[in-house]
């Protein structure tokens, strides 16, 4: 057969793909773009690698291992390209994210099975990546792609439409990239300059979303409250401009953002959390360490002080305000009393949640060659600490659920028959059971026939119990 006519059967028969996702909500984003993406060439999403003919491995790497873990589950690839291979049939393997961007070229040196190699901001050329693969392999030629460039398109002008997004709540991402360049992170290496999308082009992915039945929309950028898009009278719109704009949308009901950096709270956007209904009392506000010498190491533009301000001032504005955040430990040269600083800060604003890391040194950022790296059971020790007092004040805040009525976004359902499972307005999971409190009836009157009938909608629940990691509810109908 002559390569173009092997282009062509294998761009007319329906393909079948496989995205693994590793790390941030971007990444789950970003893989429902590509599979959209590669709609355009007749592929189709399955949920295992044994019956695709690509599998992506959309990768992370921000913290440790990231790379290695890439390789292993390559090789486990590798045996089933092979056998594909055996049986006269192709499998693509590509590997794409923060990974692919950081380390494109030892990917393609190391792993010569890895057929496509592309970074966060190429999936727009995902159509004619494939083509030029099947083009490589209808010639007899190794399929060798590689695309780690930071393009001068925007990857969104030419993305197709959002279709892959599922449920009543998706994400939207509006800003990329960061300009921060904290001493521990490879983000403004791999995702590159930040880059925010323009409202109308916003509001139309929005509205589409919510015709299709969405009801609450997470706002992703790496510094999402750094925003400031073109506005659709030509001026720049800060986050909270957007945010009042989307509330405008009929049937939008829920807003919610991340991640912030605290030196761009600003005063508009503190205040439209107490203005508008549709923005969540929830807010991810990462501080990283409550020293202000290791604060400054890590050039993290604010002190302890000033994220404490914030905190204060969002509670003035929204006095429930939950409260999530990420912290590192161990960074280099951090003392007890840095650490101590860190844990006291805690103890001051009381989470509602949060997420703790031990410092990975990441290679290519300053910090990783500091000296003074702080020993691993040290780490480990101070680790175990922060989460103990962590857990300790997320337990604290879902007991103070209990008893009360709040709304809950019906999502998926539960493990149980009769349940489903939703998040309340502070980003808790609920697990509502309607079998257990004799509700047939009231289904009825409800104009609803079946408890799932509940899915995807907003329902009153009162919370009855409360866990480490959920609450438990009953449907007030
Ligand atoms: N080591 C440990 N944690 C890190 N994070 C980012 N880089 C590193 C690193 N080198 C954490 C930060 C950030 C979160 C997304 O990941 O807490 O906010
Ligand atoms: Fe990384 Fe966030 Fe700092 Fe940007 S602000 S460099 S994404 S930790």
């Amino acid at each position: 057969m002559n390569s173009d006519m092997q282009m062509k059967n294998d761009a007319g028969r329906q393909r079948k793909v496989f995205i693994k996702t590793y790390g941030c909500q971007m990444n789950v984003y970003d893989s429902q773009r590509m599979a959209d993406a590669l709609g355009e060439r007749n592929f189709v999403p399955v949920d295992s690698p044994e019956s695709a003919d690509l599998v992506i491995l959309n990768t992370c790497h921000i913290r440790e291992k990231a790379a290695e873990k890439v390789f292993s589950e390559v090789g486990r690839l590798r045996k089933l390209k092979n056998s594909r291979e055996k049986d006269g049939q192709g499998l693509y393997i590509a590997v794409a994210g923060c990974v692919a961007q950081a380390e494109g070229a030892e990917i393609v040196r190391r792993a010569p099975v890895v057929d496509m190699v592309f970074g966060p901001q190429t999936y727009h050329r995902l159509p004619d990546m494939i083509d030029q693969a099947d083009g490589q392999r209808a010639k007899g030629q190794m399929v060798q792609v590689l695309e780690t460039d930071f393009p001068a398109e925007d990857k969104f002008d030419y993305l197709p439409r959002n279709r892959s997004s599922k449920g009543p709540a998706a994400f939207l991402t509006v800003q990329e990239g960061c300009d921060k360049f904290c001493t521990f992170c490879v983000v403004p290496y791999t995702r590159g300059a930040e880059v925010s999308r323009p409202v109308a082009a916003i509001i139309e992915e929005a509205e589409r979303l919510v015709a299709g039945g969405v009801c609450e929309i997470t706002l992703l950028g790496q510094n999402v409250n750094a925003y400031h898009g073109l506005s659709e009278n030509g001026e720049t719109a800060s986050l909270a401009k957007l945010v009042q704009r989307l509330s405008m949308i009929g049937g939008l009901k829920r807003v919610r953002y991340v991640t912030s950096h605290p030196r761009d709270m600003s005063d508009d956007l503190i205040a439209v959390h107490g203005e508008l209904d549709v923005l969540m009392p929830y807010l991810h506000l990462p501080v990283q360490s409550g020293s202000d010498r290791i604060l400054q190491v890590m050039n993290r533009q604010h002190t302890a002080e000033t994220y404490l301000s914030v905190i204060e001032r969002m509670r003035q504005a929204r006095p429930d305000i939950a409260l999530s955040g990420d912290f590192i430990v161990g960074f280099p040269g951090e003392t007890d009393e840095d650490f101590e600083d860190t844990m006291s800060l805690v103890r001051a604003v009381g989470y509602a949640q949060a997420y703790s890391f031990k410092y990975s040194p990441r290679p290519g950022t300053p910090a990783s060659v500091l000296k003074d790296q702080v020993d691993e059971d040290v780490k480990t020790k101070r680790l175990a600490a922060l989460q103990a007092l962590l857990n300790e004040q997320q337990m604290a805040f879902n007991r103070t659920s209990v008893g009360k009525r709040m709304q809950v976004l019906m999502e998926r359902p539960g493990r149980v028959s009769g349940q489903l499972v939703g998040r309340s307005p502070y980003n808790q999971a609920v697990h509502v059971d309607f079998a257990a409190h004799d509700s047939a009836e009231k289904l009825d009157e409800n104009g609803a026939h079946s408890y799932s009938d509940y899915m995807g909608r907003l329902l009153d629940v009162e919370i009855i119990s409360a866990g480490p990691n959920s609450l438990q509810g009953r449907p007030v109908l």
